[in-house]
């Protein structure tokens, strides 16, 4: 099982859509780790990785939604914060624990409805509009 970009997921803005496709690299890289037994390693590296991609990332996104006038621009931040927190959960209790197999799947449900739910659907929509506005 593996996770790939596909042009459906673009929301034709470059920026976004290669960080997009930055993300997927790396949680294909937790999936096929995960097959291999190597799931806490890399989710030790898939973890450094989000620290600085989020904000980042979400930054961006939230900055064009702003420029354009996205009248969904308050509930897609929500889900941003709304990850961010999650986030912010996990690493604290890996903090306190150390990496265990429980946070791997919890790292790949949230990634997998994050895609699903976010990228898929709520971006998606971004691209949508961003796609009206300019035409
Ligand atoms: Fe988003």
């Amino acid at each position: 099982m593996g996770i790939e970009w596909r042009e459906s997921l673009s929301i034709g803005v470059d920026e976004i859509d290669n960080q997009h496709k930055q993300l997927l690299s790396h949680f294909d890289r937790l999936l096929k780790a995960c097959e291999t037994g190597r799931g806490i390693d890399e989710l030790r590296n898939l973890l450094g990785f989000l620290d600085g991609y989020v904000l980042h990332h979400f930054s961006d996104e939230e900055g064009i939604q702003r420029q354009h006038g996205y009248p969904g621009y308050e509930a897609h931040k929500k889900e941003h914060d709304a990850f961010i927190t999650r986030l912010k959960a996990l690493r604290q209790e890996i903090g306190r624990d150390g990496v265990a197999l429980h946070h791997v799947v919890e790292t790949n449900n949230l990634l997998l409805k994050w895609l699903i739910h976010h990228i898929s659907t709520v971006d998606v929509q971004l691209g949508r509009f961003l796609k009206n506005t300019a035409a």
